[in-house]
């Protein structure tokens, strides 16, 4: 689905120097490279303060332990989405509470959250999902009204944007009280490991998040509360100072990409082609594309035989995971959900892909619907 190698070939000679550098000094751990890379990326979001720690799920973790939740607490978020959002949630004894997502955009629908709040409702969890940015001033005005911290879940859309109705713009992940990415190596950001980092603009939230990712220590050897070991590696660091630095030029090529398979696969009655929400510019974490009367599992299979991955994100909603089951939820309760479940698939989207491959991937797609 990505072609990690060539695009570290199109980068060897900084990415080799920066890993050179940190084996030579020998500061693995919270080096300068770490704070070299963390400043970068707090310039670039524009946020006041990037918390760098070991991967997404942990960032999702430390933000929901340094506001404080407690078990019983409700936290609404999607029910469209990758399992590490609900995971954190049920790990630290809160109640997940899902919600349905928007049919075009796959994004968490805010008319379903505000009919979720209740008086124990703590927290919204907004994922945006796939690369394009959920519907933040709706969700920050539920927040306000009823008093709620939103976590922004940015493992798949950094970079992206969000314009306000006042002209204003944000990044993705800086909208919320806390944002949190991931930098697993198919991430638009990623590392060649596992990393994550947690952004806010809360000087309070900030200090507690540096605390809660060092084991909840204070002053060295005090620890003042439980916390976790979550820690960005100073190689992974370097590493994605390079990359930060095409993070715009890599969205560029994976909106081009975008371009190439919506023009191709435009007005066919089988296929809906991504929403574009209007409010966000989209940068193609994923691009994943609605069935409809179509054998998916032949599609991918036919696929696979010519060589072409494809993927289903996600194939279970979260409320019919095992280890999710819930007296309160059952099949029916998130037909968007379920229906996209069953009807999606998602094409190979990289930085890499050329015209050619393009050509032949859509090609094959084509022929496999029109056979
Ligand atoms: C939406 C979402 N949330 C959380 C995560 C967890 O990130 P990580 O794999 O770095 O723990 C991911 C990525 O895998 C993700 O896509």
């Amino acid at each position: 689905m990505v072609d990690l190698r060539n695009q570290y070939l199109s980068i060897k000679a900084e990415i080799d120097k920066g890993i050179q550098e940190v084996i030579d000094s020998c500061a693995f751990i919270n080096g300068p490279a770490v704070n070299s890379f963390q400043k970068d990326l707090e310039q670039y979001l524009g946020v006041k303060y990037v918390v760098p720690c070991a991967n997404g799920t942990d960032a999702l973790q430390v933000a929901m332990m340094a506001l404080n939740l407690k078990p019983g607490d409700e936290v609404i978020t999607t029910s469209f989405t990758f399992i590490a959002t609900a995971e954190v949630i049920a790990l630290l004894k809160l109640t997940p509470v899902l919600v349905d997502v928007d049919p075009d955009t796959f994004n968490i629908d805010p008319r379903a959250i505000e009919r979720a709040i209740t008086p124990k409702t703590k927290a919204i969890v907004p994922v945006h999902l796939f690369g394009q940015t959920a519907p933040m001033e709706e969700i920050m005005e539920l927040a306000r009204k009823h008093n709620l911290f939103v976590i922004e879940d940015n493992c798949q859309a950094i970079g992206s944007d969000y314009f306000f109705n006042d002209g204003t713009t944000k990044k993705a992940g800086t909208i919320g009280d806390i944002g949190c990415t991931s930098f697993f190596p198919s991430k638009n950001l990623g590392c060649y490991g596992d990393g994550g980092a947690i952004f806010t603009n809360n000087d309070d939230l900030a200090k507690q998040m540096r605390v809660v990712v060092n084991h909840g220590m204070t002053v060295r050897y005090y620890h003042d509360y439980i916390g976790v070991n979550s820690r960005l590696d100073s190689i992974q660091a370097a590493i994605l100072k390079v990359k930060l630095a095409r993070l715009d030029e890599y969205a560029a090529k994976r909106r081009s990409a975008a371009d190439f398979y919506d023009n191709a696969f435009k007005n066919h009655p089988q296929l809906k082609t991504p929403a574009r929400y209007p409010k966000s510019n989209h940068v193609f974490h994923q691009y994943t594309l609605v069935t409809k009367n179509v054998d998916r599992k032949a599609l991918i299979e036919y696929l696979a035989s010519r060589e072409i991955p494809a993927m289903i994100y996600y194939p279970v909603p979260l409320h019919m995971q095992k280890a999710y089951l819930d007296p309160r939820y059952k099949p029916g309760d998130f037909p968007v959900t379920e229906h996209l479940c069953e009807t999606v698939f998602s094409l190979p989207m990289h930085t890499e892909l050329d015209q050619e491959q393009l050509a032949y991937i859509t090609q094959n797609v084509l022929d496999f619907l029109n056979r």
